[in-house]
């Protein structure tokens, strides 16, 4: 099945051509337009701004994804969670796609997609040991700048949230404390590389909600944690530079931590916290697969660790992971969930199709 996929969903403008068949999927073609580079200097995502950058991007991506190309079967598009200025300009481009072409439309949740992330370009491994298809039941766990949930799905479009954060997402309290630092954004991939070169052991930092009988988690106190060691240790953030700094500029003792010491420690924290919860999650419903995807999932000492205590401690239970170009924002992966959906005939009429800012999965 021909599908195209369209996220416009934050700050990625991103559109694909899919080739989805039950033996895999492949991507035929993609083009993503990022808009992190004009966002950058606010810190953050801008709404207004996100929105006016789809309406200018989206019809010229997907010129340019189709040039050539045979006409999809379907149209599978991000309607939600997500910022309604930029949900909208995808919607309504599929919506007119869809009525002008006489295709059929599938609504795609975000998370689903970034689930899905997983199978992207397993038509090409098929005939290898290295199959990607997903073996059910799967308990997923989606990390990224708006959302940390952990997903237990028994089959396609079955979805049951078993915990998610209470407050800030894991990708937003990196984002958050890069800030701090005075690093620019987006600031997961900077405090890692960072954290790269230091000691995950030289500040305690707490571990929220790993005492709590649940699987819910919660950043934001992680985030003021890591705020008051900076006062206290009388850093001001412009200080700071992305540039990793000498040992010593912390702190008045003898060996005080680096900038370096602090993002590992800071990573650490995040780190254990999202392998216990996973962890303790998998032990009560023992699936046959864990997933972790999301932007979050690019996180080396993540996916190390996630990895060495799955094969430890569940030694049964397989791990998929998606490629570090499928862990961000992207179309194919919509395309791919969109794939689920068209099997099962689900296909609202274009003329309803509405975005769901707040969109929840399971
Ligand atoms: O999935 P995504 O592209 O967008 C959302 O749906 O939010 O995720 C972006 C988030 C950002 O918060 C970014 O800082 C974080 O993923 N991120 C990372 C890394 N790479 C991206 N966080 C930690 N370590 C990384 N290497
Ligand atoms: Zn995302």
């Amino acid at each position: 099945m021909l599908i195209l996929g369209i996220e416009t969903s934050c700050d990625e403008t991103s559109v694909a051509l899919v080739d989805c068949r039950a033996e895999g999927h492949r991507v035929i073609t993609e083009r993503t337009a990022s808009q992190i580079d004009i966002h950058r200097p606010y810190g953050g995502v801008v709404p207004e701004v996100a929105g006016r950058q789809h309406a200018e991007a989206i019809v010229p991506l997907i010129g340019t994804v189709l040039a050539g190309q045979p006409r999809p079967e379907v149209i599978a598009i991000t309607a939600g969670p997500g910022l309604i200025t930029a949900l909208l300009v995808g919607v309504e481009a599929a919506r007119t796609l869809s009525y002008a072409w006489g295709i059929p439309l599938v609504a795609v949740n975000h998370i689903a997609g970034h689930i899905h992330s997983v199978e992207i370009g397993s038509l090409s491994r098929a005939r290898s040991r290295d199959q990607k298809s997903l073996t059910f039941p799967v308990l997923a766990l989606v990390a990224s700048g708006g959302h940390t949930e952990l997903i237990l799905m028994r089959g396609h479009g079955d979805y049951h949230r078993l915990g998610a954060t209470r407050d800030d997402a894991a990708g937003e309290a990196f984002d958050k404390v890069a800030k701090l630092l005075g690093l620019p954004y987006p600031g997961g991939p900077e405090i890692s590389r960072l954290a790269a070169a230091g000691s995950p052991n030289a500040i305690p930092f707490p571990r929220p909600m790993l005492a709590e009988d649940n699987l819910d988690f919660s950043f934001a106190g992680l985030k003021t944690a890591a705020l008051y060691w900076l006062r206290d240790n009388q850093l001001a953030a412009m200080q700071l530079t992305a540039v990793p700094l000498p040992a010593g500029i912390f702190g008045q003792s003898p060996d005080p931590p680096t900038i370096n010491d602090f993002c590992a420690s800071f990573e650490a924290a995040i780190v254990d916290v999202l392998v216990e919860k996973t962890l303790r999650a998998a032990k009560q419903i023992k699936p046959k697969t864990i997933i972790l995807a999301g932007g979050v999932a690019a996180n080396k000492t993540l996916r190390q660790t996630l990895a060495a205590e799955i094969s430890h401690r569940l030694p049964a239970t397989g791990f998929q992971l998606p490629a570090n170009t499928y862990c961000m924002d992207n179309a194919a992966m919509i395309a791919v969930a969109g794939y689920y959906q068209a099997r099962q005939g689900k296909f609202p009429d274009w003329q309803k199709l509405d975005v769901d800012p707040n969109w929840k999965i399971g």
